[in-house]
């Protein structure tokens, strides 16, 4: 079930690593616990089995996609040199992997200059683009979406910046009309314009958000961590498209290669229309930086070591799989879109479900249809562990009940919000499993809902 087979050309790989530095004497690297290696490594092996599935199709939860097997390969292979990203001192060759890796993705956004890096992941990049923002306008607010990440709300309190989060509108984006309100009394220093909820996929509406910020003067800076991706895919919808269009007119764009970009955790990515945001990042490193007057990429973020084998296994990946519109990696995302398509079609059609509004990337969020929301809501949790048992893994997220209000018929509203089943269909192979996860989700309700 796990590929192997793989593992072949990383031996080769790493013969050819091991070759460039053939000139230097032999010696015998000391590893303590050789001998008990291999019974350690089964046990590690024993515990990774209490794992969901993630890497099967039948896995449909949460936002997991299992990293490309180039991406892993050349992880590991970098591995063997460890080499640290912080200075040139640590990581030459990975260094100018990542410039490299990264200015592709700031191609893919339409920059050509740009100041950006890799970095732990969207929380961290996020991170720094709010802290940049924070300096650029010192103590004006930082906005976001009520279904923006929460990490927003928690960074602005880290760099002690106010925040406000504005209400939805009912297909999870932030709402125009409370923005201009907010927008106008003057204290707004940063907009964050989510291209992609987590929740749902939900766009901002990034073409009247730029509006504003030409009357208002704003910063704008868009959260594309999960979504960024879906820029290359030729069927988003004609709203999400309008606003992927523009997305190079923002002052900051954060993108997760550890999400859609086939990338093992701890890869995210920040970076900033203006490379001249670079000299707020100034500080001494009186340890490093002395071995080349090139850009040490230490010197533009805000973590000190950071790993050289992510920029590898990124820069590998965008080799093999280039960010362009209708390519191979393009069209990945086009199935994992049409996949999501062709559930919320089928949920539509069947009276046991409600559904919200239409996916705009890949995730789909329904429940079942019942009496009242909160019964609606019970059902929910017991389709999870139903669909579970029968080895189709969902997720369960607590929404809004507007952005199921047109489709609730005479359900009694009881509450607020709905808990309900959501499904992120991000993995290519999701599309020609839809029949298969139908067919199981549709045994899971019957067992529950006797229908
Ligand atoms: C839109 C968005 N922003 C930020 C994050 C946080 O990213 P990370 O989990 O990589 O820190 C997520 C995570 O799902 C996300 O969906």
């Amino acid at each position: 079930m796990l590929d192997k087979a793989s593992l072949k050309i990383l031996l080769e790989s790493l013969e050819k690593l091991d070759a460039g530095f053939a000139a230097l004497p032999d010696f015998d690297a000391q590893v303590p616990g050789a001998n008990r290696m291999a019974e350690t490594l089964a046990a590690t092996a024993e515990r990774l089995r209490d794992n969901y599935p993630y890497f099967h199709p039948l896995y449909a939860g949460q936002m997991l996609k299992p990293p490309h097997p180039v991406a892993r390969l050349a992880y590991a292979l970098a591995q063997w040199i460890n080499p640290n990203n912080h200075a040139l001192d640590g990581g030459r060759a990975t260094s100018a992997m990542e410039k490299e890796a990264v200015g592709g993705i700031a191609g893919m956004f339409g920059w050509r200059e740009h100041l950006g890096h890799l970095c732990g992941g969207g929380t961290m990049a996020n991170l720094e683009a709010l802290w940049v923002a924070g300096q650029l306008a010192p103590g004006k607010k930082i906005l976001a979406s009520a279904q923006a990440h929460y990490t927003h709300g928690r960074i602005s309190g880290v760099l002690q910046l106010p925040f406000t989060s504005v209400p939805c509108d009912a297909r999870g984006r932030i709402d125009l009309a409370k923005l201009s309100e907010h927008v106008a009394r003057g204290d707004v220093g940063t907009v964050v314009a989510t291209m992609g909820t987590t929740a749902t996929g939900s766009v901002d509406p990034l073409a009247e958000i730029l509006d504003l910020r030409e009357k208002h003067g704003f910063r704008v800076h868009a959260d594309a961590a999960y979504g960024g991706y879906f820029g290359l895919a030729g069927n988003l919808g004609e709203e999400a498209r309008r606003g992927f269009d523009l997305l190079h007119r923002v002052d900051s764009i954060v993108i997760d290669p550890h999400k859609h970009g086939l990338q093992p955790y701890g890869c995210g990515c920040v970076v900033f229309r203006d490379p001249g945001v670079g000299k707020l990042y100034k500080h001494d490193s009186p340890y490093t930086y002395f071995s080349s007057k090139e850009l040490h990429l230490g010197e533009i973020s805000l973590e000190c070591s950071r790993p050289g084998a992510s920029a590898a296994a990124l820069w590998a990946t965008q080799r093999l799989l280039p960010l362009v519109k209708c390519g191979e990696f393009a069209r990945g995302l086009e199935d994992c879109r049409a996949a999501a398509l062709e559930l919320y079609q089928r949920l539509e059609k069947d009276a046991r479900f409600v559904t919200a509004f239409p996916p705009e990337m890949d995730i789909v969020v329904f429940a079942p249809r019942a009496g009242s929301v909160s019964e609606s809501s019970e059902k929910s949790r017991q389709i999870f562990d139903a669909a579970a048992r029968r080895n189709l893994h969902l997720a369960v997220a607590e929404l809004p009940l507007e952005f199921f209000a047109a489709n609730l018929g005479g359900m009694k509203k009881d509450r607020a919000s709905l808990i309900c089943l959501r499904s992120v269909l991000m993995k290519p192979e999701h599309k020609d499993w839809i029949g298969r996860i139908w067919e199981i989700l549709s045994q899971a309700t019957e067992d529950c809902l006797g229908r």
